[in-house]
């Protein structure tokens, strides 16, 4: 067995770099071809079934939009029931045919069968899932004294979105149907002070990756992996290391420093037109693709970047990181962040 082995350690390198020689071309070629079919084709969501997770605010509130306008039925949950009344009025005036809202906290499995059982008992059918509702965190790991304060974090991004699919999967089987995954470009990038939250993010990526092998061709999944979107997250909504959401915009100033934020209308715009076209992958801004290109090929530069902007020494406040000294230096806030976040306040029922 061992000989086996050291054949194969010998072996399987240049055999794979040769024949992947021969076989990217072509395949690049045929995936081309089908790219640009899926462009001129894609799909017609007027009348179909939509159920959207975290809906009330920012990323999901602007989905729901689009989709609106496509006209489809929406069906909304959030755990704020206000705010996504004042959404489904919206999305109504955009052009869907008929919304519903579902006041929801998709940490519990409960509810996760509940809003898909009313979205059913409601429209009939379901076209379209979209695994949205989540919360991040940005805590040094060892400046969390009660670990288990950092759960929901867990139990609402990935457990909350594994709970949705697998009540909603076998009628999107049935209607060959499709899974929005909302992860994150955090899924693939170590970052310091959001460590739980990239958890759940690439735990998000492996789960719906093998999914997408396990209900092939019978349901279509996308995963999303934005950059720095304007949405209640990018204000500084928080958990905190006490275990409760605050908005916190020094520390959201450490977090995003001096890169462009995505307006979240165009965020959307985007997602959704990578949804219809029936792409595995949609990265926004789609530039942030690159910092994956750069964790696999030098992950070291990687990692010693992000300590040298992210993280200070024990005692030291994370207001004094090198990424927020930048943002301060520079001055290009207000070039950089749209207007939206600049003020700390989100949306309470
Ligand atoms: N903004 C970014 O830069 C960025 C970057 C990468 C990935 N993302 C991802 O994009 C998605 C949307 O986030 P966002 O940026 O739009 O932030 P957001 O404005 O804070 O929206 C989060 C949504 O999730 C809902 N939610 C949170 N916990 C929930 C729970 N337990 N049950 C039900 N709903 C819950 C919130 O509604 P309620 O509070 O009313 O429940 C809200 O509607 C998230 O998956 C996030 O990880 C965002």
């Amino acid at each position: 067995m061992d000989l086996i082995h050291s054949f194969l350690n010998l072996i399987a390198p240049p055999f794979t770099f040769f024949s992947l020689c021969l076989f990217l071309p072509p395949y690049w070629a045929f995936k081309s071809f089908f790219s640009i079919l899926n462009s001129v084709f894609s799909e017609n969501v007027a009348g179909k079934v939509v159920l959207i997770t975290g809906a009330s605010s920012g990323i999901g509130e602007h989905l729901a939009y689009e989709y609106a306008k496509r006209g489809a039925f929406l069906a909304l949950c959030g755990r704020r029931e206000n705010s996504l009344r004042e959404v489904a009025d919206r999305a109504r005036e955009f052009g869907s045919p008929d919304v519903i809202i579902m006041r929801a906290d998709v940490s519990k499995l409960e509810d996760c069968s509940r809003i898909v059982d009313q979205t059913l008992h409601h429209f009939g059918r379901l076209d379209h899932l979209v695994n949205n509702a989540a919360m991040s965190t940005f805590n040094l790991f060892e400046e969390i004294t009660d670990i288990t304060n950092m759960r929901p974090i867990m139990e609402t991004n990935f457990w909350g979105s594994v709970y949705t699919t697998r009540f909603a999967l076998p009628h999107l089987r049935r209607s060959k149907g499709k899974i929005v995954e909302m992860s994150s470009a955090d899924s693939w990038l170590p970052a310091p002070r959001r460590n739980i939250y990239c958890a759940s993010k690439a735990a998000l990526v492996i789960l719906y990756e093998t999914l997408r092998v396990e209900v092939g061709p019978d349901v279509d999944i996308t995963i999303v992996t934005p950059g720095h979107i304007e949405s209640e997250m990018t204000k500084g909504k928080f958990l905190m290391p006490e275990g409760k959401l605050e908005v916190d915009q020094d520390l959201r100033d450490v977090e995003i420093s001096a890169t462009p934020v995505v307006s979240v209308s165009e965020c959307a715009k985007s997602i959704i037109n990578g949804v219809l076209r029936g792409d595995r992958y949609v990265t926004v801004p789609s530039w942030f693709r690159m910092t994956y290109a750069l964790k696999v090929l030098c992950p070291e530069l990687v990692e010693w970047t992000l300590r040298f902007l992210y993280v200070t020494a024990p005692g030291i406040a994370a207001t004094e990181a090198y990424s927020k000294k930048i943002l301060d230096t520079t001055g290009v806030k207000k070039l950089l962040y749209p207007q939206s976040i600049q003020s700390p306040e989100v949306k309470t029922d």
